[in-house]
């Protein structure tokens, strides 16, 4: 495929060193050549299969809402939009796109949300919650996207709203590490995913683009991934 990438930073890169092993061909663009969206015009996507975006909350909309009016197919990283969702997801539909998002593309997070979902009915049996999330002191966003998810998740499961907190911790290069637990008066429960590696995100990201040629609608990575 011809994969244009948006974001030359930590995680843009892995996924241009993982797209190019996979035998793509390869535009990425980072923040200089793209200010107001300059990369992003209908000419210049021409011949591109689809736009994988790891770049910043501020410019992630501008990005989505350029390629999408473009006709383009897109998978995108990058968080901190999620309060325009549901907008999003109609821009989709009236241009007839294809787009993946995720708040991690990592399968072992993905398979954690189900671990987390399954440990959730501890809620309904006297036990509390709180989700522990630490990133790089140069992340953006807090809470990240991963811990916001999981607590939709177990809210979903345990029907308990409110119930479960998010505590963040922002220090030296840590990748990225969600826990999970829950206490009782009798025991804790534990449950931990720490990304060891970016490639995780950019494995995910990229195999994404590819299940997604040619089709058509808004994907969320956690109703796909199994499908990999
Ligand atoms: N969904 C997932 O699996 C996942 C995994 C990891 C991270 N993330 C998210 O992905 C995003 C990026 O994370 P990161 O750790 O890679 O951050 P990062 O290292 O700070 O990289 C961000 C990059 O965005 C580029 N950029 C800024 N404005 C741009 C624009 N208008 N057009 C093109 N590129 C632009 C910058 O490029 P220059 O260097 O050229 O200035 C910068 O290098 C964050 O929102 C993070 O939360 C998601």
């Amino acid at each position: 495929m011809r994969l244009l990438i948006l974001g030359r930073g930590k995680t843009g890169s892995a996924v241009a060193e993982v797209a190019a092993e996979r035998k793509h061909r390869l535009v990425i663009v980072g923040a200089k050549e793209n200010a107001s969206s300059a990369a992003l015009t209908p000419e210049k996507l021409g011949d591109i299969d689809a736009v994988i975006d790891f770049t910043t909350p501020h410019c992630v909309l501008a990005n989505i809402e350029a390629c999408v009016k473009a006709g383009k197919n897109m998978v995108v990283g990058t968080t901190g939009w999620y309060q325009e969702l549901d907008r999003i997801r109609e821009l989709v539909k009236l241009h007839d796109t294809g787009f993946v998002y995720a708040a991690s593309f990592s399968i072992g997070v993905n398979l954690f949300f189900d671990i987390a979902r399954t440990a959730a009915a501890a809620l309904q049996h006297e036990y509390t919650g709180q989700i522990f999330e630490r990133h790089h002191a140069h992340k953006k966003d807090a809470p990240s996207g991963t811990a916001i998810a999981i607590q939709r998740v177990i809210r979903e499961a345990s029907g308990k709203d409110g119930e479960i907190e998010i505590i963040s911790f922002r220090e030296g290069e840590v990748i990225g590490m969600h826990e999970v637990v829950l206490e009782s008066a009798n025991d804790n429960v534990y449950l931990c995913h720490d990304a060891t590696s970016r490639r995780g995100f950019a494995e995910g990201a990229v195999r994404a683009a590819e299940w997604l040629a040619g089709k058509k609608g808004f994907y969320d990575f956690k109703d796909v991934w199994r499908e990999l």
